[in-house]
């Protein structure tokens, strides 16, 4: 597990002693609340330790780079998919350039497989991951503005109060409620609520959880951000809102963007959501969405996986089809709609799709579909006639996936 590299730099898991560090490492190259969100995955989150993060050594010992595994679930349709999320990439400026970025990002590789990940995801600088295989796959971080003079100012009938950890398993309920809508969401559990209400103070996704009520009537949460892109007020997962009670959390919000010096509010969820809806009728504008980048671990394994999808799709089709990876080709074999084989081609297909494959991400996960794809890569390519199935069997899915910290 442990990579030597020039000026004998070593790259090898983390240890416990190693915690303040990796958080001076983080506080240097990014900031204090990115060296605060990496104290807090080593010592308090629920399902996180330092063995989950990977270090770059001086022969003297001292941590110069660093990254980690951030493990979670995504719910596509009715699948579980585990996935870890790659994170705190960061290398101390007088050792960029030596590998050190890149042999960790191997290492996170070669470990997926033991964890039962299917997928990773990185929610970072632009263009930098390509070069580890990653694309552009889930949505992330939308930009939903809202001018102040176009929010409701008034929140009568309605009072707002900030959630406790005691308040975790309805939290859940509630935004449980919210992600059922979507294709494709990340799944949270109760202890992740309890580290984000009780342990989070000062990292850079720290969020103040507020509980809207009515009367002695509890009717659902909204969370404002302290940090994040741009200068508007950030409300980000917020569960369905009664009417009304929609229009009071964007008056909430108004009168805090005012108290803070907020030019606005910026909605953070995904366009299908009913408070982004309730905005848009207001006026609100969306001025961007980026995505979080994908990488398949292993491309059979994650296509097995999703073979129940995959059947629910096919609507009783018989073929075989080859996903042809410039590389491995991945054959999906169904008989009368049920997947009967993934793994190797055998034999000949009736469909064959050529696809390079950093777009088997997007592909899959339903972000952009094949006549999407095709418009602007010419090496995805499929024989006249043979590109329905490939539609069919992998259509644009809604999709939004939060941090799980
Ligand atoms: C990006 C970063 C982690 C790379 O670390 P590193 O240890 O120097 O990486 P490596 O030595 O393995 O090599 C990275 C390669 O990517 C290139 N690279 C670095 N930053 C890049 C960027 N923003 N976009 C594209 N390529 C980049 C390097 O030039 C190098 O190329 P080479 O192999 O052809 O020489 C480091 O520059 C860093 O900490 N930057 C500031 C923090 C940051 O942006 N982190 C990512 C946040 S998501």
């Amino acid at each position: 597990m442990t990579k030597t590299l020039p000026d004998n730099l070593t790259v090898r898991p983390a240890t416990a002693a190693e915690i303040e560090g990796i958080v001076a490492l983080n506080t240097t190259v990014h900031d204090a609340t990115v060296g605060e969100l990496a104290r807090q995955l080593m010592t308090v989150h629920p399902h996180m330790s330092p063995s989950d993060f990977w270090v770059g050594v001086t022969p003297a010992g001292q941590v110069v780079s660093s990254q980690c595994l951030i493990p979670g679930h995504l719910r596509l349709g009715q699948t579980i998919v585990p996935y870890c999320e790659v994170g705190l990439v960061g290398t101390l400026e007088p050792w960029r350039g030596k590998g050190l970025a890149s042999a960790m990002m191997a290492a996170c590789h070669a470990d997926l497989a033991r964890r039962g990940a299917l997928l990773t995801l990185i929610a970072g600088i632009p263009y930098f991951y390509r070069r580890y295989g990653y694309e552009y796959s889930v949505p992330l971080d939308a930009h939903h503005l809202l001018d102040l003079d176009q929010a409701p100012a008034d929140s009568d009938g309605f009072t707002f109060r900030l959630a406790e950890p005691r308040d975790a398993e309805r939290l859940n309920c509630w935004r449980n409620e919210v992600s059922a809508e979507l294709d494709l969401a990340s799944t949270r559990d109760e202890a992740i609520w309890r580290y984000q209400l009780a342990d989070s103070q000062g990292s850079g996704y720290e969020a103040e959880t507020w509980l809207v009520d009515r009367g002695d009537e509890t009717l659902g949460y909204a969370r404002v951000f302290f940090h994040g892109f741009g200068q508007g007020l950030i409300l980000g997962q917020a569960s369905h809102l009664p009417e009304g009670a929609d229009l009071a959390v964007l008056a909430h919000a108004r009168r805090l963007a005012i108290a803070r010096g907020k030019p606005h509010l910026r909605l953070d969820l995904p366009a299908s959501h009913p408070l982004v809806l309730t905005a848009n009728a207001l006026g609100a504008r969306c001025e961007s969405c980026y995505a979080w980048q994908v990488r398949v671990a292993d491309p059979v394994a994650l296509l097995s996986a999703l073979a129940p999808e995959l059947e629910r799709r096919a609507a009783g089709l018989t073929a075989v089809v080859h996903l042809g990876l410039y590389g491995p080709t991945v054959a999906i074999e169904l008989v009368d709609g049920r997947v009967t084989r993934v793994g190797p081609p055998v034999g000949e297909p009736d469909h064959h799709l050529h696809l390079p494959p950093p777009l088997l991400a997007p592909l899959a996960l339903g972000y952009r579909t094949l006549p999407k794809i095709r418009e602007f890569y010419l090496d995805a390519y499929v024989a006249r006639g043979e590109a329905a199935v490939f539609e069919q069997l992998f259509p644009a899915l809604t999709a939004w996936v939060e941090p799980v910290y």
